[in-house]
């Protein structure tokens, strides 16, 4: 009896609070078809790389801020079922617009079609979902991306004068199509020197997740395969590349082996100027962040914005919509751009045994 007095009391004061709220931003009443924009975004982990917490967090509240916008981002922690679970929450608090970036495409299609039901907008951040149905898709031009990384060794090997190399691959993610686009652009570069036998392919695996953890095992057996006699790793980030200079280290032999990366991250920034790094690939994700935010803002207010640009989802066939922008090359030489850019900063990257690295690098 008392449990009912209380129940109805509860619901009473919800139903007030709730009236009160709908009057306050009500203004131009319920015709006002345009929505107030709320933009959920779901990141995928913090261990695959730093550039999703230090990055695109960053960035994306920035442009939010900028624009005026309510937001939420969240992390799904490499855990798929929280995945679900965060985009089940952002639709029921009435984002207005979903955007994420996938940990395979099979729950990124689920979430994409759950938000897209409901009428909330959807963006595919940096990863295609293959077969899935987002309006647009915002990245960089992956294949450029892996074509960068393939010239990079190449231009390592040579100024090391190396003669017919051994490569390694350490490859992103199977279930990230992005690892495949990489892969399409470093292949375009090597596979020619491997089928004219300028070059011998090495061990190649795939890292489950981008497990940093994983690669640095990964790669221990691939030098273990080759009894030692691996002449250069085309790693598809800075993390799988910091995990194989790991072991590089182990058998001293970093320094000697070109190591490659992406992502310009500070740990891959600081490699490079130890020399155990070849290069890394610098993508301006405040750009990415934009362009993302921008779409999504659109899409609240019942706006269609041209993109200019589409890209074919080779499982559902669809054209869909992209910004594709363009990533750059980093060498020891032009790390300060990156600083330049306020990806990473000086004091980051120049900290303690590094400054002396820094000055010598131009790093001023
Ligand atoms: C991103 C890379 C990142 C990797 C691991 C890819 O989809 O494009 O920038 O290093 O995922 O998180």
């Amino acid at each position: 009896m008392r449990k009912g007095i209380l129940t109805i009391a509860v619901v009473g004061l919800l139903t007030t609070g709730g009236l009160t709220a709908c009057g306050d931003d009500s203004g131009s009443g319920p015709a006002d078809s345009a929505k107030t924009p709320k933009i959920g975004v779901i990141l995928p982990d913090s261990k695959s790389s730093a550039r999703w917490e230090t990055a695109d967090r960053r960035f994306l509240e920035e442009a939010f801020k900028t624009a005026g916008v309510q937001y939420d981002i969240q992390n799904a922690q490499n855990d798929k079922t929280a995945f679900q679970t965060i985009a089940d929450q952002m639709i029921t608090s009435g984002v207005t617009a979903l955007m994420i970036v996938n940990l395979d495409s099979g729950t990124g299609k689920a979430v994409l079609d759950k938000a897209k039901s409901q009428g909330v907008a959807t963006i595919d951040y940096d990863r295609l979902t293959l077969g899935g149905s987002a309006q647009y898709y915002v990245s960089f031009d992956n294949e450029t991306v892996g074509k960068l990384q393939g010239e990079g060794l190449v231009k390592c090997l040579t100024d090391q004068g190396a003669k017919n190399p051994v490569v390694a691959y350490l490859n992103g993610s199977p279930t990230d199509n992005n690892a495949t686009l990489f892969k399409n652009g470093y292949d375009s570069v090597l596979k020619p020197k491997f089928d004219a036998k300028e070059y011998v392919k090495g061990p190649e695996d795939a890292v489950p997740a981008w497990d940093n953890a994983q690669a640095a095992t990964i790669f221990e057996q691939q030098l273990t395969k080759a009894s030692g006699k691996i002449d250069g790793v085309l790693a598809a980030n800075d993390g799988l590349g910091n995990a194989a200079i790991s072991i590089l280290k182990k058998n001293k032999l970093n320094g000697k082996v070109p190591v490659t990366g992406q992502d310009a991250s500070t740990e891959g920034l600081q490699n490079i100027l130890l020399g155990d790094q070849c290069m890394t690939v610098y993508k301006a994700v405040r750009e990415e962040a934009k362009a993302a935010s921008d779409l999504a803002i659109a899409l609240a207010k019942g706006e269609k914005k041209e993109t200019g640009q589409t890209v074919k989802d080779p499982e559902g066939g669809r054209d869909v919509p992209s910004v594709l922008l363009t990533p750059k090359a980093i060498y020891k030489e032009n790390i300060k751009d990156v600083i330049a850019d306020g990806y990473v900063t000086k004091e980051e990257v120049c900290a303690g045994t590094y400054a002396k690295l820094c000055a010598d690098a131009g790093i001023s």
